[in-house]
């Protein structure tokens, strides 16, 4: 059997995480890992709850009482909150605004990071987010941080929400991304930062298939040395 790795991929909003990360997952037939759709869910849930995103003991306790499960069909990926499909759901702009703020908080974070790791404990997963390669599995074989500017990051979200149909204002989309990734970056509990073993890519000039194949091409390297 081929030995399998684990891979990490991290970066502000709308890099490309989760679109390269599914081809690659894909390619080498492992599990895609989307970290981010773990906290949404929850920020779903705390938000139909009626839970103080701000009220981090609440929250944790609500958490607890919380399953969240990822699905997997051929490509595409389905997030299940409670038994109940919330795919759709975790995307929409009241998610999507206090997402940052539930995601600052020390417990919920330790929590969410204990889940992960049990997802990829027996390697083979492609894991994207904030804090995979810091945190989450600091120990994976392939670490990447994707990064892109702000404009083109804002551009390529409003292009995905007009083909998905889903109402999107450029200027507005670009302001939502320069205060979550300040929050994510700032916040004082595993912030968006790359890891020092991580291989930057800048995804401002490459489309989807070549930042796949790039990372398809550094992955195959390490399993041949396994
Ligand atoms: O896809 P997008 O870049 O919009 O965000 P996401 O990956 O769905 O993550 C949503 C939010 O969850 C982020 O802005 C972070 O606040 C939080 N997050 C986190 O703190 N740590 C992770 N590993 C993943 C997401
Ligand atoms: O997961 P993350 O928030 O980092 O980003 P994403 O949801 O995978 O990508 C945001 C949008 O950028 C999607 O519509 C992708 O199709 C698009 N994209 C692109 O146009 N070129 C790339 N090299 C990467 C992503």
């Amino acid at each position: 059997m081929t030995k399998k790795i684990s891979i990490a991929i991290d970066g502000p909003a709308a890099a490309g995480k989760s679109t390269v990360a599914k081809i690659v997952a894909e390619k080498l037939s492992y599990i895609y890992i989307d970290t981010g759709a773990m906290y949404r869910a929850f920020t779903l849930k705390a938000l139909m709850e009626g839970t103080d995103i701000h009220d981090e003991a609440n929250l944790f306790l609500l958490l607890k009482d919380t399953n969240i499960e990822l699905m997997q069909e051929s490509g595409s990926q389905s997030v299940f909150l409670d038994g109940k499909d919330v795919t759709k759901e975790i995307r929409e702009s009241n998610v999507t605004n206090s997402v940052s703020v539930i995601a600052a908080h020390g417990s919920i974070r330790e929590e969410m990071v204990y889940r992960q790791q049990q997802l990829g404990k027996k390697g083979g997963v492609v894991m994207d987010g904030r804090d995979i390669g810091t945190k989450v599995l600091p120990d994976s074989e392939l670490k990447v941080f994707l990064l892109a500017s702000v404009d083109i990051r804002a551009e390529r979200r409003h292009k995905e929400n007009l083909e998905k149909g889903y109402p999107s204002d450029l200027a507005q989309l670009k302001e939502e991304i320069i205060l979550r990734d300040k929050s994510d970056s700032e916040r004082e509990v595993s912030p968006l930062k790359k890891a020092d073993d991580a291989i930057e890519i800048d995804t401002s000039s490459l489309s989807i298939d070549e930042v796949a194949a790039r990372i398809i091409a550094l992955a195959e390297e390490r399993i041949e040395k396994l």
